[in-house]
């Protein structure tokens, strides 16, 4: 491939890019578009200075505040570009942007490509080695011609250069142009268009991308056009590829990139986001408080003043109490409480128009509504309807309602600021009463918590104050109400000091005696009472009271072994009543005497009738029992007398509380009385008869022989039949009655039976 020389020529369309040019001797911008820094290396260590960028502002200035987009690159007040940190050139170059502002705020834009070149000849340090001349060149002529110096490269390099395809500064077209279309832009020129006839090809965005046909260029002459009005709020920047050859010749220009800006218009209102736009400020709220804040977009560029919003506030309703109440932050929308006077309970609500205007207030304005709701704050201390009462109150009641004592709030019903809570401050140092909130939140209700007790004080004079759930906003007075409390007097019961008295008595107290005086005392004091006494419960009937001393005396006698004793202590209940003419009342108090045992109980034999065989018998157990209790009662002894002493002998068991009987011969058959004379630990004796049926049998298998016991049942049955009973001659109803050989032994048997409940079986006689 043939390649003499490389190289691109720029027309660039003066009309286009620079307004004012021809305004102004100085026009604000870059010295060059493109800027070129050569280095050695691919690694570009931290705080290596690179070159610099000169912008000039046409103000005088100096110093110029740039910014990099790459966060590599620093760039200084002067334009020194110094490397922030470490950079590897990977492809060997990297191109960034940095941007400068004119005074009027309108940006500026420097492409800067750093690039390593190769040692030897071309050795040209860090220097600007190549820029490519900037629009604000002053040239008279319409096209501005962009030439790229190319003695200080060598052919290789220009080729890899060449592959890449050059970057070029970025065009820019104002929106909205009115034509006429198409309108002409740039014209691109090949340096081969002196040599050869170049034929120029666009593509990409707005060519033979959409929106396509936007652009065109002129075939042979490399005119670049536009063929509508173009709208930045749609599309920002274009981006194009130019092409060149050559016609009929082996000559070809690398594609170039080129892009399109297009330039803002301020051709957009300001929009409020919502609109009305609600908001609510408590009434008790700060000079400066910010409560709401209003927006508004626009569609025009943000960098520009076109797409920078200023808010205002037109009109404030009502105006009252004054105007200006609210300030609206011009920047941000947020409105601030401007000024005291804000009252919900006479103004709650506000409608305030805000215009949101462009180019700094300066363009297009739009007018949206806030709607401002006042809320309330607790500026209202609720106050008592009446501020002193006098109440009376029966003593000794607890949980009485005392009184209630109502209040009214301006603040708004069912909040905080309007709920109550009330207190006694003074007057209640003992905690008789409590105040609570009642059920319409706007009363308080005082009740006692402790009985009243007339006699000891008559009058508490209370302070009652009232404040809000919620704390008061500002300085409010507190209401404070009176409350006098008289107590009354009601008759209370004669009081038995102690309740319970216990006293401690031998149970043969004599009647008669004097027990205990029990008296009680009414804590009617203020009154002037009669107690009179009477017995309330006495199970046994033991006491009497006298009725005006309360002297408690043994009526009849007592018994510790009664029933009515439980575990040696008997009750009684006193009672004591006033004389109270309304409403008597009665006192009880109870009387608890502990009985002191005495031995006024003999010792038993429990058993009354024992059976016996007449030979081997063993001994026969006999229970003692004795009603008092130690010392009067067991351990015992047995003494026998007289007769019985002859036929038994006795002998006590391992406790002493039972005795063993024993015949001392072999005695007959037939029932024995027994004398035994039993003695208790206190030496209290009595005398108990046991009848002992002896069996002629042996052992301890008793066994009588009936028929013989019959017969001497039956002996003493005839001796009370002769005596003149007569039921004793008929035979009783379920007896069953058989004939015998001897039917008078039968029939004399028969009613023996009878006798004793006995059915009589005969003696099994011969079969029939
Ligand atoms: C003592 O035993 C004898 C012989 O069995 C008898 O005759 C006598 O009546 C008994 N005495 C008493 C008092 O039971
Ligand atoms: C002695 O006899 C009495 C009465 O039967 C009985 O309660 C007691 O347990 C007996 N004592 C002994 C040690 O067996």
């Amino acid at each position: 491939m043939k390649i003499g020389r490389l190289g691109v020529i720029i027309f660039l369309c003066k009309v286009l890019l620079c307004e004012s040019a021809e305004e102004s001797s100085c026009t604000p911008g870059f010295q060059s578009e493109l800027l070129v820094f050569k280095v050695h290396r691919d690694e570009l260590h931290q705080g290596q200075k690179l070159g610099r960028v000169i912008f000039n502002a046409c103000d005088g200035r100096t110093r110029t505040l740039f910014q990099s987009a790459d966060r590599c690159f620093d760039v200084d007040m002067d334009g020194t570009v110094t490397l922030k940190r470490q950079v590897t050139l990977h492809e060997g170059h990297k191109v960034f942007s940095v941007d400068a502002w004119e005074s009027s705020g309108k940006k500026h834009t420097v492409s800067v490509r750093v690039e390593r070149v190769h040692h030897h000849h071309e050795d040209h340090h860090m220097d600007t080695v190549m820029n490519i001349s900037s629009p604000q060149i002053e040239s008279p002529s319409d096209d501005l011609v962009l030439t790229l110096p190319m003695s200080t490269m060598d052919l290789k390099r220009a080729k890899r250069e060449a592959k890449r395809g050059w970057v070029i500064p970025p065009f820019n077209i104002a929106e909205n142009s009115r034509g006429p279309f198409p309108e002409k832009m740039h014209q691109i020129k090949s340096d081969y268009s002196k040599e050869a006839q170049m034929q120029y090809r666009i593509t990409g965005e707005g060519a033979d991308l959409d929106p396509k046909g936007t652009f065109t260029i002129e075939r042979l002459t490399g005119n670049l056009f536009v063929t509508r009005p173009l709208d930045r709020e749609i599309k920002a920047s274009y981006r194009l590829i130019a092409y060149a050859v050559a016609v009929g010749a082996d000559i070809k220009e690398t594609p170039m990139e080129m892009i399109v800006n297009v330039q803002d218009q301020n051709d957009n209102k300001p929009v409020f986001t919502q609109n009305p736009l609600n908001g609510n400020v408590a009434e008790a709220s700060v000079i400066g408080h910010e409560f709401m804040t209003v927006t508004a977009t626009d569609a025009d560029d943000p960098d520009t003043y076109n797409g920078v919003v200023s808010y205002a506030i037109v009109k404030q309703d009502p105006e009252l109490p004054k105007p200006n109440l609210f300030i609206i932050n011009p920047v941000t929308g947020g409105i601030r409480v401007n000024a005291l006077g804000l009252d919900r309970e006479k103004w709650s609500r506000y409608t305030v128009l805000i215009t949101a205007t462009d180019l700094e207030g300066r363009g297009y304005g739009s007018t949206g509504t806030a709607v401002i709701t006042v809320t309330d704050s607790n500026d209202n201390a609720p106050q008592f309807v009446q501020t002193t009462h006098t109440v009376s109150v029966p003593e000794n009641k607890v949980g009485a309602e005392v009184a209630r004592l109502t209040v009214t709030d301006g603040d708004e019903e069912g909040s905080p600021a309007w709920s109550t809570k009330y207190k006694i401050i003074d007057g209640d140092k003992s905690g008789f009463f409590s105040v609570s909130t009642g059920p319409s939140q706007l009363e308080g209700i005082i009740t006692t918590v402790k009985p009243l007790d007339f006699e000891k004080n008559k009058q508490f004079i209370l302070s009652v104050i009232v404040e809000n759930d919620d704390p008061f906003v500002g300085s409010l007075a507190t209401s404070t109400a009176t409350v006098t409390v008289n107590v009354e007097d009601v008759n209370e019961p004669p009081e038995f000091n102690p309740k319970e008295k216990v006293i401690f008595k031998p149970e043969d107290v004599k009647v008669d005696s004097e027990l205990v005086t029990y008296k009680a005392i009414d804590p009617d004091t203020a009154k002037a009472q009669k107690i009179t006494y009477k017995i309330g419960s006495d199970p046994a009937g033991w006491l009497s009271v006298a009725p005006d001393t309360g002297v408690i005396k043994v009526k009849s006698l007592m018994d510790r072994e009664s029933p009515s004793v439980k575990d040696g202590k008997y009750r009684a209940i006193i009672l004591a009543l006033d004389n109270d003419g309304d409403a008597p009342a009665t006192g009880t108090g109870t009387l608890v005497i502990e009985l002191e045992d005495v031995n006024d109980n003999a010792p038993v034999i429990n058993e009354r009738n024992i059976r016996m065989c007449n030979r081997g018998s063993a001994p026969v157990l006999l229970s003692i029992s004795d009603k008092d209790g130690p010392p009067f009662a067991g351990p015992f002894r047995v003494e026998t007398h007289g007769e019985t002493s002859k036929n038994w002998s006795t002998s006590m068991n391992g406790t002493s509380t039972g005795v063993f009987l024993t015949p001392k011969t072999a005695l007959e058959q037939g029932d024995y009385n027994v004398v035994l004379k039993v003695i208790d630990q206190g030496g209290f004796d009595q005398e108990s008869t046991i009848q002992a049926s002896v069996c002629d049998c042996e052992g301890e298998d008793v066994q009588c022989n009936d028929a013989s016991l019959l017969m001497s049942i039956a002996a003493s049955e005839e001796e009370r039949s002769s005596s003149g009973d007569d039921s004793a001659g008929l035979p009783p109803s379920g007896v069953v009655v058989q004939a015998e050989p001897d039917p008078e032994m039968a029939a004399m048997l028969e009613r023996a039976a009878a006798n004793v409940g006995l059915a009589w079986n005969p003696p099994a006689g011969p079969e029939r």
